[in-house]
């Protein structure tokens, strides 16, 4: 299935498409059926989800979603750099979750621990096809090397092994990451890639356009097995000029 590119004007026009896609994918849900939703990290999402909980906190049945991390930083769930934290301050604090609707993964904990741990969770709690879990809507966001969740382009392998969450390292601070591998991701219902910004028009460009450098992306390698890919960019983001595509 070929990647549907969305482009939008500003970041807030995005977050108000994906809202409607979350508020209509529940809507055809059956109602004892709750979404499986995998988050992203980093600061896009921090944008969309602030966006959501400003405006579509009561227009979403957000105690019909059951909330997974699609990567999280080794630290603390206070700690300034943890995706938890993030998801907290802009979207959680803000809704009617009820807690057990939200799976963390602990970045506190030993990363191998942590890992295995939330692997049997995500197991346990999301439903299978083809024998393995598949999230009903996955959010990724793009890193200006090509790297997706924190599968960076030295881990390559990453989508190859039968593991559902391991540990990696960012090639430039060496902090520790947990992340979902590409099988899990690609075995997703729905896949969005969350993109925005001029400093990654680039890397946008070189995935689409298939350039040589592009190939060993893990962003490039992300295409869902039955599922659905959307790119959902703003302008910024989206330099690249159509007649390239063709
Ligand atoms: C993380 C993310 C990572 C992020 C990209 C883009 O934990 O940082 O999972 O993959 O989505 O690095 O980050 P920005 O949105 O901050 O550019």
């Amino acid at each position: 299935m070929n990647p549907q590119i969305n482009i939008f004007p500003d970041i807030n026009q995005l977050a108000a498409f994906f809202a409607g896609i979350l508020i209509d994918k529940i809507k055809s849900l059956d109602r004892k059926r709750k979404l499986t939703l995998s988050l992203s990290g980093g600061s896009t999402p921090a944008v969309i989800f602030k966006y959501l909980s400003g405006n579509f906190a009561s227009k979403v049945n957000w105690s019909q979603i059951c909330f997974f991390f699609g990567d999280e930083r080794c630290v603390p769930p206070d700690h300034p750099e943890s995706n938890f934290k993030m998801v907290y301050e802009n979207l959680f604090q803000f809704i009617d979750v009820p807690e057990e609707n939200i799976f963390r993964i602990r970045g506190e904990n030993d990363p191998d621990t942590a890992a295995l741990e939330y692997s049997e969770q995500v197991i346990d709690k999301v439903p299978h096809r083809d024998g393995i879990p598949s999230f009903d809507l996955c959010l990724l966001g793009l890193g200006e090397d090509g790297h997706t969740a924190s599968i960076f382009p030295g881990d390559i392998h990453l989508f190859e092994t039968d593991t559902l969450y391991a540990v990696t390292r960012h090639p430039v601070t060496s902090q520790k990451r947990i992340t979902a591998t590409g099988k899990l991701l690609n075995n997703s219902g729905t896949i969005f890639f969350l993109v925005t910004g001029k400093q990654k028009a680039d890397v946008v460009r070189q995935i689409f356009l298939h350039k040589e450098e592009s190939k060993h992306y893990p962003a490039a390698l992300i295409r869902p097995k039955q599922g659905n890919l959307f790119w959902l960019l703003d302008q910024q983001a989206a330099l690249f000029h159509y007649e390239d595509l063709k």
